[in-house]
């Protein structure tokens, strides 16, 4: 039992609403004797292919995993330079580094704290590979305008879209205008399996065959025809996934529903909410506010049995671990994307939330607001 009164997850209440069906999947896997690249990884690929109306699908370890193998599949490597944004999980760019490019870092819309579009292009380079643009929370960047650029240059485009499972567009879906999909399915996700998972979508059936052989030891039927990783999807995950994925648009219009909740109870503090940019399916993945004291604010719920989250506080070209020297940018000036990690705090926000939960998390925000107001 959790000991807050508001968690910031919802895991195991999803896993008891689901107990009989995610039960069933996990004995049928047990049942089939095939646990590693078996039938039912096969059949959670061309449903997860499926759902994004797209050719092929790709199950893999981890959303980390998905970048790296994608952007190695896709012949991003040693000398390439990778753009994308800094406020995002250290994994984007961890991604990058790994298959041995160099992440070149954009700043931010602060109204939706993607990446702006009309910064890009000052800093594309004549060895510019890719673009990564990353679903921030849950909303779609701006993929017209950022296709257009990828195009007008002959970059190749990959989304990151760990946290944008099932968000769309005004007028595009997700890989739509993109080369892959990469996404997580780590247990915090909107889709998320009971341990660690990733997996890439995409209409190239090269890329796609290419993943598959990498993530196995860069292996075809039994020879190995290059170096590549242990990186698959277990089938018991895919089984769970399978289930999982039958419910993921009714969470995430849950999800909607109780960040409505938010946005019209919450409008008159002194908080700044998250923009939903007109005629996008944001999925709040996570429900992020904006306040010069958030520290304060996240304390003072904490008091209150209420679990606030900071994603993420500080930028990954700051972060102590981000490889300096010839491996990365220096001191790339992001002062929009610098300013948001110190005011972000992201509130509870998951299906399984109680109307209590969500009222008790209302009310003392703005028992907060009103005392700071005086
Ligand atoms: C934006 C983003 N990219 C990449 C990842 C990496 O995914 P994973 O944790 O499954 O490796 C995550 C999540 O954890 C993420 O939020």
């Amino acid at each position: 039992m959790s000991e807050w009164k508001v968690d910031f997850y919802g895991h195991v209440c999803q896993y008891r609403n689901l107990k009989e069906e995610i039960d069933a999947a996990i004995v049928e896997v047990l049942e089939t004797g095939k646990y590693v690249q078996g039938p039912t990884l096969a059949r959670f690929e061309e449903e997860l292919a499926k759902y994004y109306g797209m050719d092929y699908a790709a199950g893999v370890n981890s959303g980390t995993d998905a970048l790296w193998l994608s952007f190695m599949a896709l012949g991003i490597g040693k000398g390439d330079e990778v753009i994308t944004t800094t406020n995002t999980f250290f994994a984007t760019a961890e991604a990058i580094w790994i298959a041995g490019a160099k992440a070149i870092f954009v700043d931010i819309d602060p109204a939706t704290c993607n990446i702006d579009p009309n910064l890009i292009e000052e800093k594309i380079t004549p060895k510019t590979k890719a673009i990564v643009p990353v679903h921030l929370y849950g909303q779609c960047a701006d993929m017209r305008a950022i296709s257009a650029i990828a195009k007008k240059h002959g970059l190749l485009m990959i989304e990151d879209n760990a946290q944008g499972f099932g968000a769309e567009g005004p007028d595009f879906k997700v890989g739509e205008l993109s080369d892959a999909v990469c996404t997580s399915f780590i247990i915090q996700k909107n889709l998320g399996t009971f341990g660690d998972g990733g997996g890439v979508i995409c209409n190239r059936e090269d890329v796609i065959s290419r993943i598959k052989e990498l993530r196995n030891h860069g292996s075809s039927k039994r020879s190995h025809h290059l170096m590549g990783y242990n990186s698959r999807l277990d089938d018991l995950h895919a089984g769970i996934l399978s289930v999982k994925m039958k419910h993921i648009d009714e969470w995430n219009e849950r999800r909607r529903e109780i960040a409505k909740q938010y946005d019209e109870k919450l409008e008159d503090t002194s908080l700044v909410l998250p923009t939903e940019k007109e005629g996008y399916r944001h999925i709040y993945h996570l429900y992020v506010i904006e306040h010069d004291k958030r520290d304060d604010l996240q304390e003072f719920l904490k008091e209150r049995g209420i679990r606030a989250l900071t994603h993420y506080p500080i930028c990954i070209h700051q972060q102590e671990g981000y490889p300096w020297g010839e491996d990365a940018e220096t001191s790339p000036s992001l002062p929009l994307s610098e300013k948001s990690a110190s005011r972000v705090l992201s509130l509870p926000m998951y299906p399984e939330l109680t109307q209590e939960e969500i009222d008790l998390t209302i009310d003392s925000i703005i028992e907060w607001d009103c005392q700071r107001k005086g």
